[in-house]
């Protein structure tokens, strides 16, 4: 009887401070202080002591979801965790549904090993959960990185996180905490700016975001700061087969490495970051997660980062072509667990032979399994009065108006206004007839970018509840006003202004380093079209970096960056209507052309077409 009491008493305060936590989670205190992950290790040890050498290789091995032969493998191999790559998604489609049908149904298979332990179950969800339909879709990091707003970025990491876990999922790998040095990069719009100090703040209100308060609470979501380390400083043509940047060279002395590209680790870490993911790029001719030093040394020791690493997409098959001497290197390394999509089974018996072998010390393993269960203490996952499957309740509130109006905000902040000649915004909403065109006015698809339902994102009307720039035009505008739009900017004649929205297709990782950052020629045709007709013309940019523009800013009245704003177009409308002034600062230096690439705010004969910090108001 008194127990069952207790037990109430205990359901009740849990109640009262998950209503208090709602209540308050939008403004998570950025000076509270995180409990350390090592002080699970009480509860930690007794655990461990009774592992299999098969059930602690099973914790640090990841599969991806459909990369397992058969979910039986779960239970055969003890799997600790699984991912979902970038497309890697539920056989019956996106929908939140399936996505909360896919955790569950993985999870449950956990209940059947012996020990009982829970899966954690990594996304990408980078900006928003952004692999289901219907997910709020925020800027990407390079936006967020022009409002210089640490408070909204920490806001925007607390409703991902909600989102997120409205599916089961309990883990993003999320914030990318690079230090982009070369535009020319695919994933400079990952990055929330060049300036290692801009890195350091955002990254640590994204971490403090998405992990709320306290690891326990069921909104919050374990983060992962990427890629360790250097990832945005490869040199150009140093990249596999000599083409591009991405996964290359750091070619950097250990101070300048530092320097640059260690702020944003020292901050997560400092904000509690459960997780940190060693990166596919090399430093100085040896692969990261290869690295003794990076990994063990700088980060574990001298850093004092007490939460686990977590390799790469197949990163370990890059360290040597023997896939089992691969893994020796990166787990006496420091790597505490493997992202190994298809070749976990192998992963699994090549680390229990190298264990057995004496190649890998049995206290590697037991520190990788420290640190792997230290974190599933700390979410609660090790309750066993608590459920590990979804909280369907959370989908309520999944792509609610109140989270986009959070993005929303998100996206007006982020823009950067870099001209406005003779005060053509902001625009009236009572004008007689605005033409809109380009490629991106009415394009959900190239105004989300990459990592957007699918990996390299897609083109076109590709989640509902968003809102493209044409279709916030038209809601905010007066009865009396007409919208017209032609795609490629004919047909603007007689209109009061003309509105063109231009710039990149989606792309991720290393389909997205350009050697070229000019427009397409049809952008610069439909700018040129528009401005033969005689009207005031307002372009629009979205892009994951800044690019070379240099004719159509000539031909615009007025210029604006927007970067990958994501779903919320009104944040856009807000601005050029000005109901809102342009608040947003370039997060990086702007080039007059090619030639100036790589460019740096702090260089000697700096002299871009816009300065880092760049941004005009009204
Ligand atoms: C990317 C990571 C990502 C991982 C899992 C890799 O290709 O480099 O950023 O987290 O895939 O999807």
């Amino acid at each position: 009887m008194i127990h069952r009491n207790l037990v109430r008493l205990a359901a009740l305060v849990c109640a009262v401070s998950a209503c208090l936590f709602l209540a308050s989670h939008h403004a998570t205190s950025a000076a509270s202080q995180p409990k350390p992950l090592s002080s699970f290790d009480a509860q930690v040890k007794p655990l461990l002591a009774q592992m299999t050498l098969e059930e602690k290789i099973g914790q640090m091995t990841q599969p991806e979801q459909d990369g397992m032969k058969d979910l039986s493998d779960i239970e055969k191999y003890f799997v600790g965790s699984v991912l979902s790559g970038g497309s890697s998604d539920p056989k019956e489609g996106n929908s939140l549904q399936a996505w909360t049908d896919l955790y569950d149904r993985l999870q449950q298979h956990t209940a059947a090993t012996r020990l009982r332990i829970p899966l954690l179950y990594g996304v990408d969800a980078l900006h928003g959960h952004n692999n289901v339909l219907g997910a709020v879709i925020f800027p990407h990091n390079i936006g967020l990185g022009c409002t210089r707003n640490a408070a909204l970025v920490e806001k925007v990491g607390r409703i991902t996180a909600e989102e997120v876990r409205a599916t089961g999922i309990q883990w993003t790998f999320a914030p990318c905490v690079a230090a982009p040095q070369d535009i020319r990069w695919g994933r400079t719009y990952e990055g929330f700016s060049e300036d290692p100090e801009l890195v350091r703040q955002l990254g640590d209100a994204a971490v403090r975001g998405l992990q709320g308060a306290d690891l326990a609470n069921p909104l919050s979501l374990l983060a992962c700061a990427k890629h360790y380390i250097g990832d945005g400083g490869t040199t150009f043509g140093s990249a596999r087969g000599g083409r591009g940047l991405d996964q290359g060279d750091t070619r950097l002395d250990e101070g300048t490495l530092r320097r640059i590209h260690l702020p944003g680790y020292i901050a997560a870490i400092k904000a509690g970051v459960g997780t940190i993911m060693p990166s596919y790029n090399s430093w100085n001719g040896v692969k990261c997660s290869a690295s003794k030093r990076l990994l063990t040394e700088i980060l574990k020791q001298e850093l004092g980062f007490e939460g686990f690493l977590i390799s790469d997409y197949n990163a370990i098959d890059q360290i040597d072509r023997d896939y089992k001497k691969a893994i020796g290197i990166s787990i006496n390394a420091g790597m505490d667990m493997g992202m190994v999509p298809t070749r976990y089974r192998e992963f699994f018996a090549d680390l229990k032979q190298l264990v057995e072998e004496g190649t890998v010390p049995m206290s590697r393993i037991d520190d990788a399994v420290t640190r792997i269960l230290r974190v599933k203490f700390a979410m609660g996952m090790m309750d066993k009065n608590r459920s590990q499957l979804a909280d369907r309740k959370l989908h309520k509130s999944f792509g609610s108006p109140e989270h986009r109006q959070v993005a929303r905000e998100a996206v007006r902040e982020s823009l950067v206004l870099l001209k406005n000649q003779n005060k053509v915004l902001p625009m009236k909403k009572t004008a007689t007839r605005i033409h809109v065109a380009g490629s991106n006015a009415d394009d959900l698809g190239n105004q989300c970018g990459g990592w957007t339902i699918d990996w390299q994102g897609k083109s076109g009307d590709m989640t509902p509840g968003g809102t493209t720039v044409l279709a916030a035009i038209k809601k905010a505008v007066s009865k009396g006003t007409q919208v017209t739009f032609s795609k490629d900017g004919t047909g603007a004649a007689g209109a009061t202004l003309g509105v063109v929205v231009i710039g990149e297709k989606p792309y991720a990782e290393f389909d997205g380093d350009r050697a070229d950052l000019k427009l397409s020629q049809a952008d610069v045709d439909a700018v040129s079209h528009m401005k033969a007709a005689g009207i005031p013309v307002v372009v629009i940019l979205f892009s994951g970096r800044p690019m070379i523009v240099n004719d159509a800013l000539d031909k615009a009245d007025a210029f604006v960056a927007a970067w990958l704003p994501g779903t919320e177009g009104e944040g856009i409308t807000d601005v050029l209507f000005g109901d809102y002034k342009p608040k947003g600062k370039l997060s990086h230096s702007w080039p007059r052309s090619m030639a100036q690439i790589p460019i740096h705010k702090g260089e000697k004969d700096y002299d871009p077409l816009f300065a880092f910090g760049y941004g005009l108001s009204y």
